[in-house]
């Protein structure tokens, strides 16, 4: 999956993305794998054959692809130690990164690959656990439910997809009977599933996960309303820039340009057009490159990097995806 991470419960703290720029893998494309129609996994391996790091349940990668898009991916079990496996929805609509991965990425082929960063953590405890994926959000969560297999944990599994064809992984899912309900919103006769009603029966300790896009997202955030945060985790497909609700001063301390940003706009398209240039790299709030240090004024965060702590601090933003909670914000660019 091609995603923002974001997990109500968890997250770490700003920077984490410096891995990929720190001490990127360089990593050989050893298999493609054509998995649901516009669907292929990518096996990464190391060139020299040794283990890579380790990752749990949820982690994902930061690509570095041609271009200078750095764009992030959910690992997925493979059976080796020595190769990270991928799960890349062809999004036709999309920036680039998996269109290059599908027309362009070659066995044998070299990348720079971040170690695996976790912003989606899996609570492996007693508790029982619900998964509710959309489309290439399985991806994540099939790596948890792998997990939670070999841990003998109950689990159960919603997944809708738009047909059967595009829907990634439903061999193996079949294989665990009622615990997977799979619908697709191609077929009316497999209606959209109630996360009200799924939430309401659940045990008080149950964990909830969702992974998929931002309509699927809002639904499950309203089911689990009256969860506890720390139960409910989930992971979105991407992060829109803000376009600001009014208009927004922006004081650029170093550069010493005051910037008018008007209602609509993003601030990110703002300070570009006054000519400051923001090193950026996901445009989707995960990589942390855009983060900018704050000095005055509260930043609206959306992005999926900084911690709740962090957020509150209003110490730093990230500039690519955020916007604004004050009419002027003084920032140090
Ligand atoms: Fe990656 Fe902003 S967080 S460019």
């Amino acid at each position: 999956m091609e995603s923002v991470l974001n997990s109500r419960s968890t997250a770490v703290g700003a920077g984490a993305s410096k891995s990929l720029s720190d001490s990127p893998l360089r990593l050989r494309v050893a298999a493609i794998k054509q998995i649901a129609h516009e669907v292929s996994s990518f096996d990464l391996q190391s060139p020299d054959d040794i283990d890579l790091p380790t990752w749990s349940p949820g982690a994902y990668v930061n690509l570095l692809l041609p271009f200078g898009l750095v764009r992030s991916y959910s690992l997925v079990p493979s059976s080796s130690s020595r190769s990270y496996r991928i799960a890349v929805q062809m999004e036709r609509a999309g920036r680039g990164g998996s269109r290059w991965l599908h027309e362009n990425a070659q066995v044998g082929q070299e990348l720079d690959v971040s170690p695996p960063l976790n912003h989606f953590p899996l609570s492996e405890g007693l508790h029982a656990s619900v998964f509710i994926a959309g489309g290439i959000g399985i991806t994540p969560l099939w790596s948890m439910i792998h997990r939670l297999e070999r841990l003998n944990r109950d689990w159960t599994l919603v997944y809708r997809a738009r047909n059967r064809c595009r829907a990634a992984y439903l061999d193996q899912l079949a294989l665990y009977g009622d615990r997977v309900a799979v619908s697709f919103s191609d077929d009316a006769s497999t209606p959209r599933p109630n996360l009200q009603a799924l939430v309401a029966v659940a045990q008080p300790s149950t964990h909830f996960y969702c992974c998929g896009p931002q309509a699927l997202l809002n639904s499950f955030e309203e089911a689990c309303a009256g969860i506890p945060p720390d139960q409910v985790h989930c992971e979105c497909f991407g992060v829109k820039p803000v376009g600001l609700s009014s208009p927004c001063r922006l004081v650029l301390a170093r550069s010493g340009l005051e910037v008018e940003v008007s209602a609509g706009e993003s601030l990110l398209t703002a300070v570009r057009k006054a000519g400051i240039d923001v090193p950026t790299s996901c445009e989707q709030g995960v990589c942390g490159a855009c983060e900018i240090r704050i000095l005055n004024g509260k930043a609206d965060h959306k992005d999926k990097i900084l911690t709740l702590a962090e957020r509150d601090a209003q110490t730093s933003m990230m500039l690519c995806c955020s916007g604004a909670l004050t009419p002027e914000l003084e920032l140090e660019l």
